[in-house]
């Protein structure tokens, strides 16, 4: 696994953003804090700040994503940077490219920062690791390793709500295995000393070390949701799926899926997300995605301030910012 010190300068501030492992609980608190400044913007009739004004960012998404893609453009637009997303799965890669051309191909464009979403687990470090000295990365998910913009605006949402982390009893319910999100979220919660971090899953999508990571393992839902104060639901991620790990669906909601009633288990003021993309009838019940306890489309909003935060604080670091050398 490559080093995630690559992401911060000698004085410790942010340079890429890779992954939330290895990161400090002061740098997470400063992207919640500044992402909070930032919420004001999108109620202005026009909503731009000069930050990144004469920066370019280039998207660049190896992968589909709906949610991401746009959050970020939109951070990018109201932070007035020139902004490039490429569809990469149906361009030059598809021919044969090697990802380290077609990164040369774009630096040769003056790019300033790079967002990038990759189904290999590491290319956002393998970016990072030969982008030249002041051209920043930033990881919109990579494989099964880790999202933590997502992470982060979860973060944003449960402080949101829930203000302090130390009372907090979190559950991250689904395909742990497979999800780039829930690691990603399990670095964040341990860092913000989350009181409990549960994470609910049928063995066969539990990764092996979960232990390890400090959370409690549950695999019956229903024990696992007893007075939780946040629920996170998670998608199967069926492309990453090699073989039967699961019965059906029909089955797999049965057994891990939140209902209504199930909803019931969970502190009554307990709030329930989900990144996104959610099946609903799979994961999650229809009422529970659209009910009262839901702050899934809420999460989607803080994602805009979130991206806004981690793109102006590496702007600041590198010099980048309105005009600066790059
Ligand atoms: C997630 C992802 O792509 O990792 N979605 C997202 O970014 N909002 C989760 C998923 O695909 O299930």
């Amino acid at each position: 696994m490559p080093s995630s010190n690559i992401q911060l300068d000698d004085m410790g501030r942010l340079r890429h953003f890779l992954g939330i492992e290895g990161l400090s609980q002061a740098i997470l608190t400063e992207i919640l804090d500044t992402a909070e400044s930032f919420t004001s913007v999108a109620d202005r009739t026009i909503k731009k700040v000069p930050i990144l004004r004469g920066i370019t960012v280039a998207n660049l998404f190896f992968e589909a994503s709906t949610r991401t893609r746009s959050t970020f453009e939109l951070a990018e637009q109201r932070l007035s940077a020139d902004i490039l997303s490429l569809n990469l799965s149906t361009s030059a890669t598809v021919k044969g490219e090697s990802l380290l051309d077609t990164l040369q191909n774009l630096e040769a464009m003056q790019i300033d920062m790079f967002v990038i979403r990759h189904q290999d687990s590491g290319s956002a470090h393998f970016f990072a690791q030969h982008v030249r000295p002041g051209v920043a990365v930033l990881n919109a998910g990579d494989g099964q390793h880790e999202h933590p913009t997502q992470a982060m605006l979860d973060m944003y949402t449960i402080r949101h709500y829930k203000q302090d982390f130390d009372a907090l009893r979190v559950a991250i319910v689904g395909d742990i295995l497979h999800s780039r999100v829930a690691r990603s979220q399990i670095h964040a919660l341990n860092l913000l000393n989350t009181g409990e971090i549960r994470v609910i899953a049928p063995r066969t999508l539990m990764p092996v070390e979960a232990e390890s990571l400090g959370v409690k393992v549950y695999e019956d839902l229903e024990l696992g949701l007893r007075d939780v104060d946040v629920v996170i639901m998670l998608r199967l991620q069926k492309e990453r799926m090699q073989g039967a790990l699961l019965p059906s669906e029909k089955e797999y909601f049965r057994k891990f899926g939140l209902s209504q009633e199930r909803l019931r288990l969970a502190k009554p003021d307990a709030i329930v997300m989900h990144p996104g993309p959610a099946n609903r009838g799979v994961e999650i019940e229809s009422g529970v995605m659209d009910g009262k306890q839901s702050v899934i489309l809420q999460q989607v909003s803080f994602g805009i301030s979130v991206r806004m935060a981690v793109m102006s604080m590496i702007a600041s670091q590198s010099g980048l910012q309105s005009g600066g050398e790059s």
